[in-house]
């Protein structure tokens, strides 16, 4: 289905047409006026520099031409305005089409095309931590949208790896249990299935290595060196890896899967490597990669940059591929495996000179081709409360565990307390709100910008939060409920004032769908249901539904809040949360 600005901008463009202007001065754009009107054209007022009379009287022309079952209002008002209210017949026909049409008509603008979405950026045997819960969030939501929006939406959590930690707890390991087979350069024999540790070890390997790297050179030293043994294949550091990868990963599903976000692929830095190789072999066979102190580099800054652009760093002096090498060469499996069209990374925005350098190597050496899009959205950090970094008691940083627990603890409390539901059911629905009030709370922001975490407001039932849309929708599914079967009831034209402001909202769907894509904004979609449940809600508050005792009115109502409803759980679907039945 065609937006509805395009659909009315059409329909004044013809009028221009037939009052012999030039249609292109027929764009109609949502009133800033809504006290006057509901759309409106300025187009008169441009209109009147090129035929040279007053634009008033163009507009006057131009209202003429209108069909009047389209609009329940047409003004030409000073200085050359068109203002338009739309026909209740009009809306009612639009919504009808959008409620029977598949997706509510949404247009595919991804259809035939494929995005990877690069997203989380969980470290192996590292635990998640506060800093991957806006990556996880905002990613899930930009991934579902694409896929809603046509495009084959790959998301990929692209695992850290391969880098120096791995290195860090092969050399802690080996200090530790230097008997083990792993580090028998003698050993010929198959390795073990069980791995040597568990996860509660590996939780205490890495951070115990990881400070005395810091204090002991000589330990530092050795980890570096067996990251690059285990990159260049050494078995014993192979076959402990994929201990370290199998114990950690399912660690990780575990939480990303109680955050509700689910990767396409679980590929990682590591599946990078068979790429390395021939991509060096030939960037430095065509002058892209060239030594520089003892490592391989690639040049990318251009004359016009203002700021310093270091060279990409492609392999270190102690042959370890790093960071961006990994990076690059993942480019190169992905337009070989995926033929992507865009690939959207989401990062923290300190990162964001790491792939501006990533992005132009690509480009330069032709690696991604210049019809594929890349895109990196760089988030803000989530603070404390108090607006300063969030810390753990002692100073440490907090696990992205503590979070959810803290917040489904929090709401648990609440469920519990009010009798919301029951006992049976505490644990689905409290899993749903809290998940409603972390991911609202973060998406309602721009990603770009930083925010405060804030338990009890994100937690509350009233304001602009998860809460008042999860009610919203509630409250809407009870009434269904009470009326019986519902999916049938065509659409009415707006029967108050309240009806049509919500039918107008619904209009917004599919524009709002397409902005967010666009600007990659899942906050547009926030803003936009906040709207819409407040349309929602204002229309219960001022209308008497089950009441009512025309029984065709009350299907109108009835087929109108239910549309609201679908439309409301389709946005959080995409932004990644679910309604319970009851709260
Ligand atoms: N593992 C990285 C980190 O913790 C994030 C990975 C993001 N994706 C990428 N392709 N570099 O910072």
């Amino acid at each position: 289905m065609s937006n509805i600005l395009d659909l009315i901008t059409e329909k004044v463009q013809r009028a221009f047409a037939d009052a012999g202007f030039d249609p292109s001065y027929g764009r109609v754009t949502v009133s800033n006026r809504p006290d006057l009107c509901e759309y409106q054209c300025n187009g008169a007022l441009a209109a009147a520099k090129q035929y040279h009379c007053a634009p008033l009287s163009i507009a006057q022309a131009v209202a003429e031409k209108l069909d009047a079952a389209d609009f329940e209002m047409i003004q030409a008002a000073a200085p050359g305005f068109l203002n338009l209210k739309l026909s209740g017949t009009f809306l009612q026909a639009y919504l009808q089409g959008m409620r029977t049409a598949p997706d509510f008509g949404v247009e595919k603008i991804g259809a035939g095309k494929t995005v990877v979405v690069d997203y989380g950026g969980a470290n192996v045997a590292k635990p998640l931590h506060i800093g991957h819960l806006r990556p996880a969030i905002i990613g899930e939501a930009l991934k579902r949208l694409h896929a809603y929006l046509g495009y084959k939406a790959i998301g990929d959590v692209h695992l850290g790896d391969w880098g120096l930690q791995m290195g860090l707890i092969i050399a802690e390991l080996s200090s530790r249990q230097p008997e083990l087979c792993y580090f028998d350069p003698d050993y010929t024999g198959e390795y073990p299935s069980e791995p040597p540790f568990t996860l509660a070890d590996l939780e205490e390997l890495y951070p115990t290595a990881s400070a005395r790297k810091k204090v002991d050179p000589a330990f530092a030293e050795q980890a570096h060196q067996a990251t690059a043994a285990l990159q260049q294949g050494h078995p014993g550091y192979r076959a402990l890896w994929q201990h370290i990868m199998n114990v950690s990963l399912a660690d990780l599903h575990r939480v990303y899967d109680a955050l509700d976000v689910h990767f396409e692929a679980w590929l990682g830095e590591s599946d990078a490597e068979p790429y390395i190789p021939a991509m060096i072999a030939d960037l430095k066979d065509r002058g892209f990669a060239v030594e520089s102190e003892g490592a391989l580099v690639f040049p990318v800054a251009e004359d016009t940059d203002k700021k310093e652009m270091p060279p990409c760093i492609l392999v270190k002096s102690d042959g370890a591929s790093i960071y961006a090498t990994t990076d690059l060469a993942t480019l190169v499996q992905r337009m070989q495996d995926n033929h992507p069209d865009k690939i959207l990374y989401v990062t923290d925005k300190r990162q964001a000179l790491h792939f501006e350098q990533i992005f132009r190597a690509a480009r330069k050496s032709g690696i991604v081709p210049p019809e594929t899009q890349l895109e990196h959205l760089g988030h803000g950090t989530m603070n404390g409360k108090d607006g300063k970094p969030f810390k753990t008691r002692d100073g440490g940083v907090l696990r992205l565990e503590t979070l959810i627990t803290e917040m489904t603890d929090f709401v648990r409390a609440k469920v519990v307390e009010n009798r919301i539901v029951e006992d049976d059911q505490v644990e689905d629905t409290t899993h749903k709100i809290a998940l409603a009030a972390l991911k609202y709370g973060d998406l309602s922001n721009q990603p770009t910008k930083d925010y405060n975490f804030d338990l009890e407001r994100f937690a509350a039932f009233e304001g602009n939060t998860g809460l008042y849309i999860l009610y919203t929708i509630v409250r809407v599914k009870s009434i269904l409920s009470r009326y019986g079967a519902w999916a049938h009831l065509p659409i009415q034209p707006p029967a108050n004032a309240c009806a049509k402001d919500l039918m107008i909202a619904i209009t917004g769907f599919s524009p709002t769908l397409q902005s967010a894509l666009k600007s990659s904004a899942p906050n547009l979609i926030c803003a936009y249901i906040y709207e819409l449940a407040g349309c929602v809600n204002k229309f219960y508050h001022e209308t008497r539904i089950l009441t009512e005792e025309d029984k065709d009115l009350q299907a109108g109502y009835i087929a109108l809040i239910g549309l609201a409803k679908d439309i409301l759980e389709q946005c959080i679907y995409i932004l990644g949360f679910s309604a319970p039945d009851k709260m």
